[in-house]
């Protein structure tokens, strides 16, 4: 039986070797027209005809937002460099049968992490698209096993602020807290990222361990991650706490619902002169749209 693939999956493999990777992106280099615009097709995404081309590693690494590094999107590039990561441990606790203390080897099987190439939208109307190195978060959290009344799983980023010297301000309330609803965590589009084009992650785009969900917009997708519980409450999230009127639980991109402040209606990749459309789930509408058919995302935006 042929298993028929997901939309969102890098067809031409499931793992990619980090030396195949950069002879593919070598070619692509020298091959004159994927100079800039790096096209999709040449990894033989299925995302291909959506004609997508992958953001520069250059800017994905140096255009950060990381407030425990500074507010200025060069500061975390620029502060995060002696963050040590070395012998990380997350926290499990809450609604599960296996709570502990786990090393990233516990939790993740480094044969079985696989490239997923992703829109990202942040919510101030810039986006990327971006290979990703990691494993679904439903992989994880299965090892975990969490019990019937785990309804939510809740985030949290180290708290340590000898390391990060944007917590030595209130910018946020800290630690950094993100949370989803358990259906949303264990989508196969949630993943957990250890890296991002074909190399480890760097500091300052979350070392060592960090969520990625494509469809919210990226205040979701916490960085450097220490703790996760399973919880029967909506936990408390961070942009949440600062700012409830700007920032619902949900997060979900929509056009249709402005921030306060300014549209969501378009977007500016980075490297892009010219803005476009924003879509609906940031374009993962057939995969995602289902989870919420009986919520007024208006109400919970
Ligand atoms: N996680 C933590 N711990 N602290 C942060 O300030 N910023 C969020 C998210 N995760 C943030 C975080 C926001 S607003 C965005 S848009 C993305 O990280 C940015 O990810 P990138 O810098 O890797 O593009």
């Amino acid at each position: 039986m042929i298993k028929k693939k997901n939309r969102w999956e890098v067809s031409e493999t499931d793992v990619t070797p980090e030396k195949i990777y950069h002879q593919r992106r070598k070619f692509m280099q020298t091959s004159g027209a994927f100079c800039t615009t790096m096209l999709l097709s040449p990894w033989g995404s299925t995302w291909a005809s959506l004609n997508q081309s992958i953001t520069g590693e250059a800017d994905a690494t140096s255009y950060n937002n990381f407030y425990e590094f500074g507010t200025g999107k060069d500061d975390p590039v620029k502060s995060a460099q002696n963050f040590d990561t070395s012998d990380w441990k997350i926290m499990v606790g809450g609604e599960c049968d296996r709570p502990g203390e786990y090393a990233l080897e516990d939790l993740i099987d480094s044969n079985v992490v696989e490239e997923r190439i992703y829109r990202f939208r942040c919510v101030e109307a810039w986006s990327m698209v971006i290979p990703w190195l990691g494993v679904p978060l439903a992989s994880i959290l299965n090892k975990l096993a969490p019990n019937s009344r785990a309804r939510y799983v809740a985030f949290k980023t180290l708290h340590d602020p000898r390391q990060m010297p944007g917590q030595n301000r209130s910018t946020l309330q800290w630690p950094y807290r993100e949370g989803l609803r358990i259906d949303e965590a264990m989508h196969p589009l949630t993943m957990m990222a250890v890296g991002m084009y074909g190399k480890t992650m760097p500091n300052q785009n979350g070392a060592p361990i960090r969520l990625v969900v494509p469809w919210k917009y990226g205040f979701k997708s916490i960085k450097s991650i220490v703790s996760i519980d399973f919880t029967e409450q909506q936990p408390p999230t961070s942009w949440n706490m600062a700012a409830a009127r700007e920032y619902g639980f949900y997060s979900n991109v929509n056009p249709e619902v402005n921030h306060p402040r300014w549209s969501q209606k378009k977007e500016r990749r980075i490297g892009d002169i010219f803005k476009q459309k924003t879509l609906m789930f940031n374009g993962y509408e057939e995969e995602v749209a289902g989870m919420y058919e009986d919520m007024d995302l208006h109400i919970n935006f």
